[in-house]
């Protein structure tokens, strides 16, 4: 939009550049007439123009994408496994697959993607985020033997490219992974 008033801004000083003197010379009539419907032909085909490209920006309006997924039982994974999820609190978009568990970016942006698992004591979680199955962010929980319960949440920003998928999975670091995870989401911030 603001591109848009520059360009609209832009274009009455060229014409206010070009036209002025013609415009206001009245010692020729006939000159100032044949002028001034030049200048009404070009701004109407200028605003031809811009309300052409107003309809565009319309048409390709950019759509909000979020979503917060969960799981609500406790799950049991060996190394390199994916999570998949029970719900989808809220899926803008619908760009988040809970049965397989990945996000697939409808849009190239920096996006925030936060998570939480939770573990048991005498239990071992360890998950990672992966954009286009590089590791982006994860986190390690290695519970002692009293503890009860521990949480942990990791908050990260990617760089995603348009198609890309995005997922938790667990790390390499433990056979055996016993977690709940309270909650995954996902939004894109900045174009
Ligand atoms: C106004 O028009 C007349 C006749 O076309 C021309 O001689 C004169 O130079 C013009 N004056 C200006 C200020 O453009
Ligand atoms: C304006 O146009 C009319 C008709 O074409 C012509 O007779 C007249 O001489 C023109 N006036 C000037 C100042 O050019
Ligand atoms: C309007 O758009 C056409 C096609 O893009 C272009 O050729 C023309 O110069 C534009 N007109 C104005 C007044 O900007």
């Amino acid at each position: 939009m603001l591109n848009l008033i520059l360009r609209l801004q832009l274009c009455c000083l060229i014409l206010e550049g070009v036209y002025p003197m013609s415009i206001r010379n009245d010692t020729n009539p006939n000159n100032s007439i044949e002028t001034l419907t030049n200048v009404v032909q070009r701004l109407e085909e200028r605003l031809n123009n811009i309300t052409h490209i107003i309809e565009k920006d319309k048409a390709s309006e950019r759509k909000a994408v979020f979503f917060f997924v969960r799981r609500s039982d406790y799950v049991t994974l060996n190394k390199y496994s994916i999570v998949t999820f029970s719900e989808a609190v809220i899926n803008e978009g619908k760009h988040f697959n809970i049965y397989d568990g990945i996000f697939v970016a409808p849009v190239s942006g920096i996006y925030q993607f936060t998570w939480t698992t939770r573990t048991e004591s005498s239990k071992t979680a360890g998950t990672e985020l992966r954009v286009n199955n590089i590791q982006q962010a994860f986190s390690y929980m290695n519970i002692g033997s009293s503890a009860g319960y521990a949480s942990a949440t990791m908050i990260t920003l990617c760089q995603v490219q348009e198609g890309h998928h995005v997922w938790i999975q667990t790390t390499s670091s433990f056979s055996e992974n016993y977690f709940y995870v309270n909650s995954f989401t996902g939004m894109l911030i900045h174009y």
